[in-house]
């Protein structure tokens, strides 16, 4: 077959080429009637000037009239575009083969001065002072005198062939060092990387006025060696990950995140968070206890249960610590734990975890108002505590610019009248209908109210068939529960608390109204008949407090490796 012939076998048998302008084509076309050219210029490219060019003419009217030769002014055309493409092409050869031999100078150059730098050797001056071993954050203190720091290259400029810039992290703090001259010009600088480990010495000065680093200041270095040299190239960490990433990719690679300021920023905050609940509690006399995470109970309903094989048995991961709480009362007294929660979200939200470190205490002997005061109390003061240590404050201030202590009392408003506000200000249901007594309100609608209200909201007295099993009802309205839920801008709701159920037949009827067996709460229920008392308590999730004390758009930044619909790596 003719179009199975090739192009030059073609051009000698028949000196003709096929062109049609509409249905040929320059990519798959060969010039046979079969397979057409789209244009005459790819005709005399594959087959010389003095192929006969054949165009396809489309009479008027007519649905074709057929191969006629090409014109003599089209033919000249064609031959000159020929002749530029050509030159055109030849051009860009050229440059390319320029740009390569310029390549490989360049390389080949670069070789010989990395060859030439292994002969740099770096030798620690015996003759200057034993330098100390610090870690970055008292770099202030050590101000003059001769010190040794180890850490991570955090960014890197190079500054000539005499002047190397690295800002060093350690954990504790970032240090601005400055390389010159022949420790410009080993191997190891010359090939130095972001996240390589290094330990360098020399002596820190205050920066003079016009200059700026991390604490003002900058190590003049000395003498300094590669711990660890970290990738360049593909691998590099910022061609691995950096701020454009997609968050799948962050997540991913969060144990390269964690080295950024902010992700590592937002964790030492955690740490002086989770240190202010622990004070906060100790100063007041409560004991921490370590309740076990893995139950055979629910607390919150079975919706949001992790299932697990027990040798053999059926068990789950702990959406609560509270009913464990509840039974140290009489032998601890007022408790609290800081332990891992779990839920079985299926909702995918900015503001839900599978697994969350929830802050929970329980208190004998009080009333709502009390819980409600050292609620309050217990927020407030742990945002001072974090306030007052400066590295947090800095950090708190630095990602939340506008952040200011939520004033006291915190406003204190009941389900009921919450449902007229939403009515009050058109906050609807999908439907367009408004909610009403008795029916939950969801995240979206509570968001909507709390940022309108721009303050914390004790949100007091739901319904008991909207809440757990074990909430005590209101003595003025037993359709009611003494329970709260603390709102905080942009976040929704951080606490849930509530009195608890005191009275023996009153939790067994709760137990047959939700449809619990008792039997596996035969240990919560004793609480009723071995001495009951008044008594109740909260859980604070410390992911969302940290989301509304650091303003971040949602709580998986606050988590080391956070765990959510489908995400239980790295
Ligand atoms: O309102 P919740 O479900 O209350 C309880 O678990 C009670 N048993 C606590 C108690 O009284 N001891 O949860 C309490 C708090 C919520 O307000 C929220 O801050 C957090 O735990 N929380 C979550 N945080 C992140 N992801 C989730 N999936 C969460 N579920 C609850």
């Amino acid at each position: 077959m003719a179009d199975s012939l090739p192009v030059e076998a073609l051009s000698i048998a028949h000196a003709f080429a096929y062109v049609d302008e509409t249905k040929g084509s320059d990519e798959t076309g060969n010039g046979t009637l079969e397979a057409p050219y789209q244009s005459a210029v790819k005709a005399i490219q594959a087959h010389g000037d003095t192929v006969k060019v054949q165009i396809w003419k489309p009479a008027a009217g007519e649905e074709a009239e057929g191969y006629s030769l090409i014109s003599g002014a089209a033919l000249k055309k064609a031959v000159k575009k020929v002749a530029e493409l050509e030159k055109k092409a030849k051009k860009i050869a050229e440059q390319a083969a320029e740009q390569a031999a310029k390549d490989q100078a360049a390389t080949e150059e670069r070789e010989r001065i990395l060859e030439a730098a292994k002969a740099v050797v770096l030798k620690e001056d015996t003759s200057l002072p034993a330098a100390t071993k610090i870690k970055i954050r008292d770099s202030v203190k050590n101000r003059g005198k001769r010190v040794r720091v180890s850490g991570w290259v955090h960014r890197l400029r190079v500054q000539g062939k005499n002047m190397i810039f690295v800002v060093l992290r350690d954990g504790t703090g970032f240090l601005q060092c400055v390389l010159t001259d022949k420790l410009c010009q080993s191997y190891d600088a010359l090939t130095l990387t972001l996240e390589s480990t290094i330990t360098i010495c020399g002596v820190i000065n205050e920066l003079p006025e016009g200059k700026s680093a991390p604490d003002n200041h900058e190590l003049t270095v000395d003498y300094w060696e590669c711990v660890g040299k970290a990738p360049g190239g593909d691998e590099a960490i910022s061609n691995k990950v950096n701020e454009n990433s997609d968050p799948s990719v962050k997540y991913d690679l969060r144990h390269l995140v964690l080295r950024e300021e902010k992700a590592s920023g937002i964790l030492k905050v955690r740490s002086q968070v989770m240190k202010g609940f622990r004070d906060h509690f100790d100063n007041r006399g409560f004991v921490e206890v370590t309740p076990p995470a893995m139950v055979q109970t629910s607390v919150e309903g079975g919706s949001t249960l992790f299932e697990l094989n027990y040798y053999n048995e059926k068990a789950y991961l702990t959406q609560s610590s509270q009913l464990y709480l509840e039974t140290c009362l009489p032998s601890l007294g007022d408790v609290y734990c800081l332990a891992e929660s779990f839920r079985a979200e299926k909702s995918h939200t900015r503001r839900h975890l599978s697994e969350y470190t929830h802050c929970e205490a329980e208190m004998a002997f009080i009333s709502f108002d009390d819980l409600l005061d050292q609620l309050e109390e217990m927020v407030c003061d742990v945002i001072d505590r974090v306030l007052a240590h400066k590295p947090s404050a800095d950090i708190v201030y630095k990602l939340n610019p506008d952040f200011k202590k939520p004033e006291r009392p915190f406003m204190r408003m009941n389900y009921t009248d919450a449902i007229q506000y939403l009515k009050d200000n058109d906050i609807k249901k999908e439907d367009g209908t408004f909610y009403e007594f008795g029916e939950d309100i969801p995240e979206a609608p509570e968001r909507a109210m709390t940022d309108k209200i721009n303050r914390p909201i004790f949100l007091c007295r739901f319904p008991a068939e909207i809440k757990a099993f074990y909430m005590k009802r209101c003595p003025e309205n037993p359709l009611l529960t003494e329970s709260v839920d603390v709102l905080m801008p942009g976040v929704g709701e951080i606490v849930g608390g509530s009195m608890r159920i005191s009275d023996l037949d009153e939790l067994v009827a709760a137990y047959k109204r939700e449809g619990l067996d008792p039997s596996p709460y035969y240990w919560f229920t004793d609480q009723r008949k071995y001495g009951t008392c008044e008594h109740g308590g909260f859980g604070l999730g410390v992911e969302r407090f940290i989301a509304w004390l650091l303003n971040l758009h949602t709580v998986r930044d606050t988590c080391l490796y956070p765990r959510f619909t489908g995400r239980a790596f790295p």
